[in-house]
């Protein structure tokens, strides 16, 4: 499915992340979508507004009182043009002014006229975010029905170590996408193969074929996109299993057999996308063990014919 032009409109805020909300805006800009920026003027003192109306190709907007046209009230014109609110990274104060409605700046205030769907991608230091007032005007927001992105646990820019990292900006665009589709697969449940297989000789050697998976994983991304459950059984990738599909993950061509068996009378739909080996060898050692190559002139592999998927 193309999108056609959804109207996105992403808040910027004054956290050390705000440099990743370029690479954000690329990435929707990319997918189709229509993307306008709300930077509050803390966010400018970290990145400026240059960055982010290069990528996104509209004027950034930062002042209430200053708007892009004469015959605009800003706040009140931009929330009748946006499909959905994106605040990332979101400071934890701009949570607590969402959560209690305070409106003095152009974020907050077009926060409150626009009162459509929303996703914030939350990104501090771990103690504020931690901090019961964060915390609990998060779950003011998740009761409204704001969609509260969790930010991952690592080492935070500040040296901390734990909550409060801003998620990777392809996830986050995942989770915009998954809020823009349209759900006509929804109720219906999918098994998607994918990648190669790989048939070991013995403990370390293999044979498989360079199957990059990439064109299952695309279609279990795009079937659970348009609300379906995905199934991904899968052979060794490099790839990140798509979010939101339920990722099987399998070596040889037995096992796919085997996973797929199980599941298929449970779905409504099968694509077969995985590089699936027709024949394994028979072990040239015992299990765990690898064969040695001492005294051989040469070597026979035998073959036997693996089933069809
Ligand atoms: C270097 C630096 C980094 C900061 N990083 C964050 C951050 O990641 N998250 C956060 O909530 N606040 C952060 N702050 C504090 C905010 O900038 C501050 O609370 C500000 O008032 C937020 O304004 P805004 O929400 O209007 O953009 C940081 C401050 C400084 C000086």
């Amino acid at each position: 499915m193309k999108l056609e032009g959804e109207r996105v409109t992403l808040g910027v805020t004054g956290g050390i992340a705000a440099y990743k909300a370029a690479e954000l805006v690329r990435l929707m800009v990319r997918a189709g979508l229509k993307v306008r920026i709300v930077m509050t003027p803390n966010a400018t003192r970290f990145v400026t507004p240059l960055t982010f109306q290069t990528l996104s190709l509209s004027q950034v907007r930062v002042d209430t009182f200053e708007p892009v046209a004469p015959d605009r009230v800003e706040h009140v014109a931009l929330a009748q043009e946006t499909d959905l609110l994106v605040v990332a990274p979101a400071t934890a104060n701009i949570l607590a002014k969402m959560a209690r409605g305070v409106a003095d700046d152009l974020l907050s205030t077009f926060y409150l006229a626009y009162g459509g769907t929303t996703l914030v991608a939350p990104a501090m230091n771990t103690q504020m975010y931690l901090h019961p007032a964060t915390q609990e005007n998060l779950e003011i927001l998740r009761k409204r029905g704001v969609v509260v992105l969790e930010p991952q646990e690592g080492e935070l820019a500040c040296g901390d170590y734990g909550p409060g990292r801003f998620p990777e900006p392809p996830y986050i665009l995942e989770r915009v996408l998954d809020l823009l589709y349209q759900k006509d697969f929804h109720g219906k449940a999918f098994l998607v193969t994918a990648g190669p297989t790989r048939e070991y000789l013995d403990a370390v050697r293999f044979i498989s074929n360079p199957s990059s998976g990439k064109m299952g994983f695309a279609i279990a991304r795009e079937a659970r996109r348009r609300g379906a459950r995905v199934y991904l059984v899968a052979g060794p990738t490099h790839l990140e299993p798509p979010w939101g599909v339920e990722y099987i993950p399998v070596t040889s061509a037995q096992e796919m057999y085997q996973r797929v068996l199980d599941l298929y009378s449970g779905v409504d739909v099968v694509i077969k996308a995985a590089a699936v080996a027709d024949f394994r060898p028979k072990p040239l050692a015992e299990e765990g063990a690898k064969f040695k190559k001492e005294g051989r002139e040469g070597l026979l592999i035998e073959l036997e014919a693996n089933p069809d998927i």
